[in-house]
């Protein structure tokens, strides 16, 4: 079957993509054409998970590599983006996915919890977005008319919305994701660089495993869900690859909730 999303020549930064969503929105964009740049963080464990998401692009015939960096350290991201466009010169589609969570009740959290929470989820998104902007506007020649200038795409949450217990940190790292993405959508617009995020519900990932891996978790997870059925790394890439496409090319400042309907409030049918 033919790929309905076309991203063949454009070149796209995914961090964080070594598991999980951004894994799975790795391949979903070099399956649609994209030459993707697989960022890992700089450990062994996820060094080795991010050459293997290359070794699967590649032997699928497509294009990728694999760039180390701690998307909460500027440094970091200043090379990452310097390797890329070493690697693949142009950029045109940054996924800022990377994120992590660190649950603990509010008395008991830690400074270091949240600031390690906010430190990825939120100011490595700032920090990515500003790079890609950077790219994006300082490009020649530019793209074609009829194509955006660029592409950041934000991975944020459900919990953008809803309020999350024990997650306080992760909850405000994502709200704050929110009105970023719509800020740099505002302020990127009349440059042609297209803002927007995916907020994913409950993924089938290692992030949350607790919440899918017995029966019992997966059943009182299932009541949340009103599709009813937790949801797959795919169902978030395939919402990712539209974005980062030009079929989209009139959507900037928007946020696109893949959750099965987790968003609406589910005990309220026919209650309240
Ligand atoms: C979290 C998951 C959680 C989901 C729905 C995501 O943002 O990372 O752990 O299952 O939201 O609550």
């Amino acid at each position: 079957m033919r790929h309905a999303v076309d991203l063949s020549g454009r070149v796209a930064i995914v961090t964080g993509a070594n598991s999980g969503i951004g894994r799975g929105v790795a391949l979903e964009l070099a399956r649609a054409g994209a030459k993707v740049v697989v960022n890992h963080r700089p450990n062994q464990d996820s060094e080795q998970r991010g050459h293997a998401v290359v070794q699967d692009i590649t032997n699928a015939g497509g294009q990728a590599v694999a760039i180390a960096a701690d998307i909460s350290r500027e440094d970091d991201v200043e090379q990452l983006f310097r390797a890329a466009s070493n690697h693949f010169q142009d950029i045109d589609i940054l996924v800022n996915n990377a994120g992590i969570e660190q649950p603990a009740p509010i008395q008991d959290m830690t400074l270091a919890q949240w600031q390690k929470v906010i430190d990825t989820n939120l100011t490595g998104q700032f920090l990515c977005a500003r790079a890609a902007a950077r790219a994006f506007l300082n490009r020649t020649p530019k793209p074609p008319a009829e194509a955006a200038a660029g592409k950041i795409i934000f991975i944020s949450s459900v919990h953008e919305v809803i309020p999350w217990a024990f997650q306080s940190n992760y909850a405000a790292s994502k709200g704050g994701v929110s009105l970023l993405m719509q800020s740099l959508a505002q302020e990127l617009a009349p440059m042609k660089i297209r803002v927007n995020s995916v907020a994913p519900g409950a993924i089938r990932t290692p992030i949350n495993a607790p919440a899918w891996n017995t029966p019992e978790a997966l059943a009182s997870l299932l009541k949340l869900i009103p599709y009813g059925r937790i949801g797959e790394p795919e169902d978030v890439a395939r919402a990712v690859a539209w974005l980062a496409s030009d079929d989209s090319d009139y959507v900037t400042g928007s946020t696109l909730f893949v959750d099965g309907g987790m968003t609406l409030y589910p005990e309220f049918r026919g209650a309240g």
